[in-house]
């Protein structure tokens, strides 16, 4: 199978190092809009460098990856659409919810397979929470606590573009929530607070984030984000029932200290960042997109689920702008 790889900064530069060792893919087109870019990582890993994504979509591949910035996501997949390439597409699709509609009408009268790189639904520790909910050992479940605690500020050119931070990180929270519990959010009421750097004030945006969400079955989930974590990089999904729980994120190298005397905590090194966190994730996620685009398996995360999860992240925001609870129906119109 031959795949295009579009775009190799930080998360597309992983993506190179896990499809040059996949089985079942024999050639790896990388391009990048600096073909010097494209160069160094193909060369890094094995790979063929093509001059530009012209050259790579001209090469015919039987799947593209994209990992260019948000704001070509939607152009990039709208052109494997129309040369029937299955595509797999970093989160988001498109900066705003109407462009994201856009890509999938798209995506959805050309008939090609869509997968969303929402990494979290391919974590083992996720995984084994979502199967215990499912098998009943968790009882009803009555609160689920999500965060993304990012250990530093990205850089303030970044946010900008970033869409705020409920749109940037926590909306892998919210797709959590749904995939864990298969309920829908009905219901957000979000707020923030600025305490560090005035670039996100500057931005419009907020370092820190809350979001209670009310899921149509009556559960409440509550996702933390923030960009100060300063223990390390904390992900956790914790679903609480009235018979167990089960928590994804909580092992040796969770950075959690207990403040009870003499109780030692998980006592590991930190995670550092996400590549580290979810790097099994990352490596699964690209295999099942192999088998998409060989058409042995459907899609794991398509499209629907990612404008489902953009309309919970834009309520968050209007939420917290307005300060007021927002339903999901007022955002899908
Ligand atoms: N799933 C995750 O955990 C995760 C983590 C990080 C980033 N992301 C997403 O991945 C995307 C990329 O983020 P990043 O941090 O790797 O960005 P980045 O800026 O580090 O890298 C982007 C790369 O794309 C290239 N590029 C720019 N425009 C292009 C175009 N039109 N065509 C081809 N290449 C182009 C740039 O030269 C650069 O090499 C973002 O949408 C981000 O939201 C997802």
């Amino acid at each position: 199978m031959k795949v295009g790889l579009v775009g190799v900064g930080r998360i597309g530069a992983l993506h190179a190092g896990t499809l040059c060792d996949l089985p079942g893919i024999d050639t790896v087109l990388v391009a990048d809009a600096d073909p010097g870019r494209a160069k160094v990582c193909a060369d890094r890993f094995g790979l063929t460098p093509v001059g530009s994504v012209d050259d790579l979509f001209a090469a015919r591949p039987d799947g593209v990856v994209i990992a260019a910035p948000t704001a070509a996501h939607a152009e990039l997949v709208g052109r494997a659409a129309r040369a029937g390439v299955a595509v797999f597409c970093e989160k988001p699709l498109a900066p705003d919810a109407a462009g994201t509609r856009a890509v999938l009408a798209e995506v959805e009268a050309a008939g090609v397979p869509l997968q969303v790189g929402f990494q979290r639904r391919f974590d083992p520790g996720y995984q084994a929470a979502k199967e215990r909910l499912r098998s009943g050992e968790l009882g009803r479940l009555h609160s689920v606590w999500a965060c993304t605690l990012d250990p530093a500020p990205p850089p303030a050119a970044y946010l900008p573009t970033s869409g705020g931070i409920f749109r940037d990180c926590g909306v892998h929270d919210f797709d959590a929530v749904r995939w864990a519990t298969g309920a829908e959010v009905v219901e957000v009421h979000a707020t923030g607070a600025n305490r560090g750097a005035g670039f996100f004030a500057a931005a419009d945006d907020v370092d820190t984030g809350h979001a209670l969400l009310t899921l149509d079955d009556g559960t409440l989930a509550s996702v933390a984000v923030s960009r100060y974590n300063g223990a390390g990089y904390d992900v956790r999904l914790e679903l609480h029932g009235s018979l167990g729980t089960a928590v994804a994120g909580l092992d040796a190298r969770a950075p959690l200290a207990s403040a009870e005397p003499g109780t030692p905590g998980p006592g590991g090194a930190a995670y550092a960042n996400f590549a580290e966190r979810f790097a099994a994730a990352y490596v699964a996620e690209l295999a099942a997109f192999a088998d998409v685009a060989a058409g042995r398996i459907s899609s794991p995360c398509g499209g629907e689920d990612a404008l489902e999860a953009f309309y919970v992240a834009d309520a968050a925001e209007l939420s917290r702008r307005e300060n007021r609870p927002v339903r999901i129906e007022e955002v899908r119109r």
